[in-house]
């Protein structure tokens, strides 16, 4: 039977690439180019090749696996997700959007099924910002989000630009040549775990995604005075920790009274220079994220931020500055993908929910050149982005039929 084919073999892929991670069992690690996630790549595209697909992958490493359909010059039908993952992350997070959408491709194939347009297969790099600062670097690039030029320079805490990286990765090519047309999809679905609690709460199978929310991160760089931490009396300080920290309980205190639940700022990053116990920190980095459904409210947080850093500066004399790495509109799902797969859930008999995607993801980048929606499954209590994420076999395959069905629809 076709959903415990599904489930089984998913449930085997899924084990077996978790197992190529830098981090010990259950906890899943693979940053984007480390010889582990270039084993993952290598791993995911052989099964892609088994599958019969056509391979190609471009200047940042977005691979391509496609299923040619009987009209070439037809605008393809993406689907697809990353498989990189953060320190310390589960198995779920972009595996099951990734193999979930090659299992898709091989459902329709076992039942004999022929696109018209092709169905594609999207693996993007690093949508994960754990080295170079960015989220979602592959489908900026390929969204044209993000030009070459900036690409190119970003650099990792080591130093190394994406340029260097990549080319140790073996990529080759310019980074002017990733865009891809407006015209290239007609279509782009990604399938997700939730990353919340809701679809588990209200014991719906599937969420269908409406909107993305509108994701900000920015670095923030403290310079005070190191010295004794036992000879420096505390008139004399400039600690730059204690104006971090009075900048972090800040930026907590505005998300939390924006007048809207939907408003969330997290600072996940701290590097302390020279970190040593007996040495009043003198330099300070911060990570900074900062997201909201809407976007003047996400906008207003920032320049909350800003306030607060030129207010912090002056009384703590620290020298503060910020760098905006990105701040990014929301998205609005298609409404004809949104049918489509509402017409696939009632078709397989499984109740689904409209949400708000309060993660982003590529399918946010991908909306600037594409129509796209994205389906959800539930995970355990919602947890993700830490190594007891969990997704069921059976959620996971029925997302993956959902996914198969409207592929189908959407390449007929
Ligand atoms: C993606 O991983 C996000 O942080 O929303
Ligand atoms: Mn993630
Ligand atoms: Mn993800």
């Amino acid at each position: 039977m076709t959903v415990e084919r599904v489930k089984d073999r998913l449930s085997a892929e899924i084990g077996e690439l978790a197992t190529i991670s830098d981090a010990d069992p259950p906890a899943v690690t693979r940053v984007v180019f480390t010889p582990t996630d270039l084993k993952a790549r290598a791993w995911l595209r052989a099964r892609c090749e088994q599958a019969g697909l056509a391979m190609r992958q471009d200047p940042i490493g977005n691979l391509f696996a496609r299923w040619q359909g009987s009209d070439p010059d037809a605008p393809a039908i993406g689907t697809g997700s990353h498989i990189d993952a953060i320190p310390n992350a589960g198995k779920y997070d972009g595996v099951v959007g990734v193999l979930g959408g090659l299992e898709a491709i091989r459902t329709l194939q076992l039942r004999g099924f022929r696109p018209r347009h092709s169905i594609e297969l999207l693996v993007f790099t690093s949508e994960e910002p754990t080295r170079f600062g960015v989220g979602c670097l592959g489908s900026r690039l390929l969204s044209g989000s993000l030009s070459a030029d900036a690409a190119r320079k970003l650099v990792d805490r080591d130093g190394n630009t994406v340029e260097q990286a990549r080319r140790n990765a073996g990529l080759s090519g310019e980074l002017e040549n990733v865009k891809l047309p407006d015209d290239y999809y007609k279509a782009f679905v990604e399938l997700h775990i939730e990353q919340g609690p809701l679809l588990e709460q209200h014991k719906v199978p599937v969420g269908i995604v409406t909107r993305i929310a509108a994701p900000a991160s920015l670095r923030v760089f403290f310079e005070g005075a190191g010295g004794h931490a036992g000879a420096v009396l505390m008139a004399d300080r400039k600690d730059a920790l204690c104006a971090a920290a009075e900048l972090i309980l800040t930026i907590e205190d505005s998300a939390r009274n924006s007048g809207a639940p939907d408003t969330v700022a997290t600072v996940g990053m701290c590097d302390i220079f020279p970190g040593a116990v007996n040495s009043i920190p003198s330099r300070v980095q911060l990570s900074v994220d900062i997201r909201d459904t809407n976007l003047s409210r996400r906008d207003a947080l920032l320049h909350a931020l800003g306030n607060a850093c030129d207010a912090i500066q002056a009384k703590r004399r620290v020298a503060i500055r910020q760098e905006l790495l990105n701040a990014d509109a929301p998205a609005e799902c298609a409404p004809a993908i949104v049918e489509a797969l509402s017409k696939a859930c009632r078709k397989l008999r499984l109740p689904s929910l409209p949400m708000v995607s309060r993660a982003y993801h590529d399918s946010l980048f991908m909306s600037r050149i594409a129509h796209v929606a994205m389906l959800f499954i539930p995970c355990r209590n919602g947890y993700s982005h830490r190594p007891d994420e969990y997704a069921s076999p059976e959620d996971i395959a029925n997302g993956t039929l959902v996914l198969a069905e409207t592929l189908a629809a959407l390449s007929a």
